[in-house]
């Protein structure tokens, strides 16, 4: 009877195993996939050096301005794959990847002052930096502009801003509460549930 409770509990390990190898090697390929996009489509902002800058302003909680862009790029294709939407990715990614490209800190006392409004008012200077480097579409335009709707009161013309507006929300909530992949929280996370197996 203890041989065959055993022997059981081993198969049913091993399949709770295999499920776990199977969900990481999906993960790992729509990782891999999303990082082709993102260089199919916007290698020159990913290689310029006014994006490489902003890895040294802070965004949200401990994400920098340049991860936060890259973050949101990816969210709104998997947004857009999700709900079965189809778009112009070329658009999506290179209108995310500039959509917070306002180019300083706004945590500094120059910036982050009431009178600033940075959130009313860096999706115009995103726009401005933006139309200086590259030659933006009209959606380009349009998912810079209005990414911060309803602050900006016009809401977006076309469902590429659409979905970067909501997966913008989405990742600065979970950058803000450090819930997002790699997050203080989410580290925590993952050692409690170690230490939990171990036990
Ligand atoms: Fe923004
Ligand atoms: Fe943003």
């Amino acid at each position: 009877m203890k041989k065959d409770k055993a022997a059981k509990q081993r198969k049913a390990n091993r399949k709770k195993w295999i499920r776990k190898v199977r969900k990481l090697r999906k993960k790992a390929k729509q990782e891999r996939r999303l990082k082709e996009l993102l260089k199919q489509y916007g290698t020159d902002i990913l290689k310029s050096d006014n994006f490489l800058g902003s890895e040294k302003n802070i965004q949200h909680g401990n994400v920098s301005v340049m991860r936060h862009s890259i973050s949101v790029a990816k969210h709104s294709l998997l947004l857009a794959k999700h709900l079965g939407i189809r778009c112009n990715k070329r658009d999506l990614i290179r209108g995310a990847l500039l959509h917070d490209y306002f180019l300083y800190d706004w945590h500094s006392a120059e910036h982050c002052g009431l009178h600033n409004l940075h959130g009313f008012y860096h999706p115009g200077i995103a726009l401005k930096n933006a139309k200086k480097e590259y030659r933006l579409t009209e959606r380009q335009s349009d998912i810079i502009k209005k990414h911060m709707w309803p602050l900006t009161v016009v809401p977006p013309r076309c469902k590429e801003a659409w979905i970067v507006t909501m997966a913008d929300k989405y990742c600065s909530l979970m950058e803000t509460l450090h819930l997002h992949r790699g997050g203080k929280r989410s580290l925590r996370k993952r050692k409690k549930s170690r230490l939990h197996k171990k036990k």
